[in-house]
């Protein structure tokens, strides 16, 4: 009787023990979900209204919903790399010195050097199986088309299905251009210029004021045919030079079609969990949409409130559905660790030329993708767990898309790298409210290369303080948005410098409409030199490293470019698209 008791409590305690192990946070898998210019006022949980995406919602119902996450950096390739190494984008030269901020060949030499530290190859030193599916945008080649040194394969993805540049406008007939209509016109005007000085010679020839040798018509004659030819060239082959699809290292789809994208790349996230149900993963479902050109299936066209935008968002909406659908199907809803965010803010200047909008909305907050006003960097930052994370929870301390690199590391039994600085911050603690205070005391905004913005959030305070050093000049005037350049540019004119620096209290003024100044605020002064000593200390850890986007990095290198070899001549296509 006694001994049967002994063994029964044995046996409770030994099922006790593996249900607490079972239950206890240990390797979850990884399903990293990021969206593209998705606007913080787009998703239903954020308020919107009007806009359908009932499957994001469900990640803040049966998990965390963060209202001051905030992107490393409000354009795409900066903010993807601090996402991906934990580090602001001046650490590994993902940060521009010039207008262009992003890559936007894909035979370009620049990309996320191979000194840099994914949470992918953490993960997968870790035993994870790891893929990323959809946008890379980090760079492919370094040297030649074979060595795919910032390929995704080479930071620590065994497996890449998608885009590795970007989706555009000029990669869908029919959606317009934006890109190549900037080097139409960039091209243009040296023409014009030529064709100016070629009939001014003529004439002043011809009046026999100036004896200009024929030789010197030819050159310039041989020059505007080269102008002309590069441009008729670039704007032919700009498709199915940048445009395709990659699988693994091969070229998959060239150039790419839009048919059942969506769809065709969450089937292969589904499948990539299928395969993997067994072992830890780390999946980085990084969405081709909401960035134009948009695009949707038969079944989403039409149907939203808010024309190609809202049914483009309305099917990533669903492709994240389909993933958590999946999830449940393979009971690994429990252990696994789902999170949603945006790379930026909503591209506010997306309008097309028949003013139909083709951004997002940042809600209540000013700017937007390319700009540090609240619009262009507060994103959506949903994180669920289910038993491990609580419920149904808002928290509104400001948290950074580089935490997620040391939460992951953490999570997946990895130490981090030791040897450089890590700006994240681990977010376990915060999500499962054993802390109340996010660990990041100040912030800082940059805009390409240059420090934008310093954010505060001093201890014993629920303050947050904004600290612009310089804004960007909208245009046209009282426009929210640069809209002549299509995004705002971070330096010379197109630049507002604050001195003293524009100064916002966020907890009290989160649409940035009334700088704080001196007569209303007794400690002005102390809290901009806090703010500034703090600026000081930060710029003494940034080490001077190879720019990624110089001019030399982000140029057409045409001994670079990836083609389907099959077909001859320039034309550079896949002879059938794959099939998925
Ligand atoms: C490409 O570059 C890599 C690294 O620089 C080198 O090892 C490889 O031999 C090169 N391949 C070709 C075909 O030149
Ligand atoms: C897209 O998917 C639908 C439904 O699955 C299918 O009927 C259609 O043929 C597909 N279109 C293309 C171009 O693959
Ligand atoms: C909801 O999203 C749509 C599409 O971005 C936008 O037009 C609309 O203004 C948003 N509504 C709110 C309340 O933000
Ligand atoms: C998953 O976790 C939730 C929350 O703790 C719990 O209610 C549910 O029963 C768990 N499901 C499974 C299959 O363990
Ligand atoms: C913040 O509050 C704690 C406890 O209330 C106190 O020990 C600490 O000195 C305060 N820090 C600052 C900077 O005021």
């Amino acid at each position: 009787m006694s001994k049967s008791r002994t063994m029964r409590r044995l046996l409770l305690l030994l099922l006790g023990l593996w249900e607490a192990q079972s239950r206890a946070p240990s390797r979850p898998n990884f399903v990293l979900i990021v969206a593209d210019d998705l606007g913080i006022g787009d998703p239903g949980c954020y308020g919107n209204k009007t806009l359908r995406t009932p499957n994001i919602d469900r990640l803040a119902e049966e998990g965390v919903k963060l209202t001051q996450h905030l992107a490393a950096s409000p354009l795409c390739t900066p903010s993807r790399a601090a996402f991906m190494t934990g580090r602001y984008p001046v650490r590994s030269g993902m940060a521009s010195q010039t207008r262009i901020g992003v890559f936007l060949f894909s035979a370009s030499s620049g990309g996320l050097p191979n000194t840099e530290v994914t949470f992918a190859r953490l993960l997968k030193d870790q035993g994870y199986a790891t893929a990323l599916i959809g946008k890379w945008h980090l760079g492919t080649h370094c040297h030649n088309n074979t060595d795919f040194c910032h390929h995704p394969s080479s930071h620590g993805f065994d497996y890449f299905h998608g885009l590795p540049v970007t989706n555009l406008r000029d990669c869908k007939p029919g959606a317009g251009s934006v890109f190549t209509q900037a080097v139409r016109v960039l091209v243009l005007a040296p023409l014009q210029a030529l064709a100016l000085a070629l009939v001014t010679l003529g004439a002043l020839r011809w009046l026999g004021l100036l004896p200009v040798p024929g030789v010197v018509f030819l050159v310039l004659l041989l020059l505007a045919a080269a102008l002309l030819g590069l441009l008729l060239c670039f704007l032919h082959f700009f498709r199915p030079l940048n445009c395709f699809l990659m699988r693994g290292r091969a070229v998959s789809q060239q150039p790419l079609s839009y048919d059942n994208l969506t769809q065709r790349l969450t089937a292969d996230a589904a499948r990539f969990i299928r395969r993997n149900a067994e072992r830890p993963f780390l999946l980085v479902f990084s969405c081709i949409q909401v960035h134009t050109a948009l695009y949707a299936s038969k079944d989403f066209a039409g149907k939203s409130k808010h024309g190609a935008y809202g049914d483009a968002a309305e099917e990533m909406d669903w492709g994240v559905g389909q993933l958590l659908n999946v999830l449940e199907e393979l009971q690994l809803t429990n252990n696994t660790l789902v999170y949603f965010t945006s790379d930026q803010g909503a591209h506010v200047e997306e309008v097309t030329p028949k003013g139909e909008r083709h951004g997002g909305s940042n809600g209540i907050f000013k700017g937007g993708k390319g700009n540090n006003w609240e619009g262009g960097i507060r994103v959506p930052g949903l994180l669920r767990w289910p038993g491990v994370l609580p419920a149904g929870v808002e928290i509104a301390e400001p948290t950074s898309n580089m935490d997620v690199f040391p939460t992951v590391a953490k999570l997946a039994g990895s130490p981090l790298p030791e040897d450089r600085i890590i700006d994240g911050r681990d977010l376990m603690p915060l999500l499962r409210g054993e802390t109340q205070r996010s660990e990041h005391e100040f912030l800082f905004h940059y805009c390409n290369f240059y420090l934008n913005a310093v954010r505060w959030h001093p201890p014993n305070s629920s303050s947050v303080w904004k600290a612009f050093l310089f804004t960007p000049n909208f245009a046209p005037e009282g426009a929210n948005g640069c809209f002549p350049t299509h995004v705002c540019f971070c330096h010379g004119h197109f630049v507002t410098r604050h001195h003293p620096p524009l100064l916002f209290d966020l907890s009290r003024d989160p649409r940035e409409r009334r700088p704080v100044t001196p007569g209303a605020e007794p400690r002005f002064w102390e809290i901009l030199e806090a703010m500034q000593e703090a600026a000081e200390r930060h710029a003494r850890t940034v080490v001077p490293v190879p720019n990624q986007l110089s001019v030399g990095r982000i140029l057409w290198k045409p001994w670079l470019q990836m083609c389907c070899s099959s077909s001859p001549g320039l034309s550079c296509q896949c002879p059938r698209g794959e099939q998925d």
